[in-house]
């Protein structure tokens, strides 16, 4: 695999605020692009990031065959860039490129590409703890032509984005708030697949919720409206009894790396871990009891997210009086810690360059 590279006459990064960022605004000066055509990834290029060029008739804008995935990198203690567990979001891409019938993307061509378009934006990775350097890697369904059926060509992309934290409350308690009305995704559905429609059907019901006051919705099964899935954004872990559950992969709910990451944490903590399906009326009455400790989401644009409240239909519950929890802390300090380098990766998560 050869990878060409087009390299931008005068990069634009001292036109940015490095030390102000906000999430997704701002994209570095290059990405990269390979096609498939003619049954096979063609080589890949890199190229000064800007608009690019496509037919109306462009089958994923008509029928969303498309997926993407979110990782990010780190500018590490010891000055280096750390990419946090690449092969982990490589399995989860192509899982989703299964679901949507498109062709996967070999895990050695994956990092090639990461590597090589991370090494020649180096700049572009904040050097402040807290900030990171999202990437964006995307696949698109390229033929024209209106009907539905599996596209014959696609378009890789790797685009890059310096980012602070996802979350306008930081590391302060976010509040969700549960929809009797719509669901996110069914068993057999998209819902373990990263792919846009997930997060179209969510826009509605999180517009409904941010009016309200609320950050996100935390969403419900969609057949029993009864137990817990995920937020959408991330997923969804609860501190009930000094034991941490969260809702099992069962075909629904996204495969989160962060939420990998802080089960294994966990379990070599010691701490006891539930993957199991949890109701809505068990959290009420586990806060009731007096019994739910602490709850927090996982993502990787979210991190470690706690949680301070949850709505659900009249009743609320706040968590942990609405402050940050020891153990969501604990998480954080060491997942951060393990991305910038000041704790060993002793899970062997990272990729450095
Ligand atoms: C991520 O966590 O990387 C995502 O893609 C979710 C999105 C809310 C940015």
């Amino acid at each position: 695999m050869k990878i060409n590279i087009t390299p931008v006459k005068q990069s634009k990064i001292n036109s940015v605020d490095m030390k102000h960022l906000t999430f997704g605004d701002v994209f570095s000066d290059h990405m990269l692009i390979m096609d498939y055509k003619n049954g096979q990834w063609q080589d890949p290029q890199i190229v000064p990031y800007g608009e690019i060029s496509i037919s109306p008739a462009i089958c994923s804008l008509h029928y969303g065959q498309v997926i993407f995935e979110g990782i990010k990198a780190f500018y590490s203690k010891q000055g280096k860039i750390n990419i946090f567990r690449p092969q982990k979001y490589h399995e989860r891409m192509n899982r989703s490129c299964r679901r949507l019938c498109i062709p996967e993307i070999s895990y050695d061509v994956f990092l090639n590409c990461l590597l090589e378009l991370i090494k020649l934006e180096k700049a572009w990775v904040p050097r402040q703890r807290g900030y990171s350097l999202y990437i964006r890697p995307f696949i698109f369904a390229t033929d024209n032509h209106i009907g539905v059926r599996v596209s014959h060509t696609y378009r890789f992309m790797i685009i890059l984005s310096p980012v602070e934290s996802y979350y306008k409350e930081g590391l302060n308690p976010v509040r969700l708030i549960t929809s009797g009305e719509y669901v996110r995704a069914t068993k057999g559905g998209l819902g373990a697949a990263k792919t846009p429609a997930n997060y179209a059907a969510s826009l509605l019901p999180a517009d409904e919720a941010q009016k309200k006051g609320f950050t996100q919705v935390l969403w419900l099964d969609a057949v029993t409206h009864k137990n817990i899935e995920e937020v959408g954004t991330m997923n969804i872990c609860f501190v009930i009894n000094n034991e941490l559950v969260t809702p099992p992969l069962d075909g629904s709910i996204l495969e989160g790396t962060t939420r990998d990451s802080v089960l294994k944490l966990a379990r070599e903590w010691g701490i006891k871990v539930n993957e199991r399906p949890i109701t809505i009326d068990e959290l009420f009455t586990a806060s009731k009891a007096g019994k739910l400790n602490e709850v927090f989401g996982t993502g990787t644009a979210a991190v470690i997210s706690p949680v301070g409240e949850i709505k659900h239909q009249e009743s609320s519950i706040i968590v942990n009086e609405g402050k940050i929890g020891a153990l969501s802390q604990k998480f954080y300090d060491e997942v951060t810690a393990i991305q910038y380098g000041e704790k060993p990766d002793k899970f062997d998560w990272i990729v450095t360059i």
